[in-house]
């Protein structure tokens, strides 16, 4: 899978509260190695902004809304993210950011590399040099 698209993910409807799950390979294409969640966003703020060169990730909104901004280095595409039954997967070098968080809103990452600054493209025209 090499472009981003939003998955479905089970919901299991029960009066005692819904469930929702995500596995490999079932769900998402890839097997996970660190998941890791953003809150308490304060309005306005933004998070994200660079791109990864061997990440893919899977995104939820657990909690809340919040849009994620991906750029191809052609176009740029929005996905607004507000149900906890759905996510979005995010294949590696695509630039992305988080906005528009909303109050409580709560960002679940799944991502199949463990924490590696290297792999950050922290700068939007080198992005655009890779891509090229
Ligand atoms: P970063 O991914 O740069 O967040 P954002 O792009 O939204 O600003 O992460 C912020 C800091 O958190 C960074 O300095 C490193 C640390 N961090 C970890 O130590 N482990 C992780 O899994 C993540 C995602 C971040």
């Amino acid at each position: 899978m090499d472009k981003p698209q939003i998955i479905q993910l089970p919901k299991i409807v029960d009066p005692r509260g819904n469930l929702s799950f995500f596995e490999f390979p079932k769900q998402i294409p890839f097997a996970m190695q660190r998941v890791y969640w953003i809150y308490d966003v304060p309005g306005g703020e933004i998070r994200g902004s660079h791109a990864f060169k061997e990440q893919n990730e899977f995104i939820v909104a657990l909690s809340g809304s919040f849009d994620v901004i991906l750029h191809n280095g052609i176009e740029e595409l929005k996905f607004s993210l507000n149900r906890s039954y759905y996510g979005l997967y995010i294949p590696k070098m695509l630039w992305r950011k988080l906005e528009n968080f909303s109050t409580n809103a709560l960002a679940l990452i799944a991502s199949d590399c463990k924490y590696n600054d290297q792999d950050y493209i922290r700068d939007f025209d080198t992005f655009l040099s890779y891509k090229k």
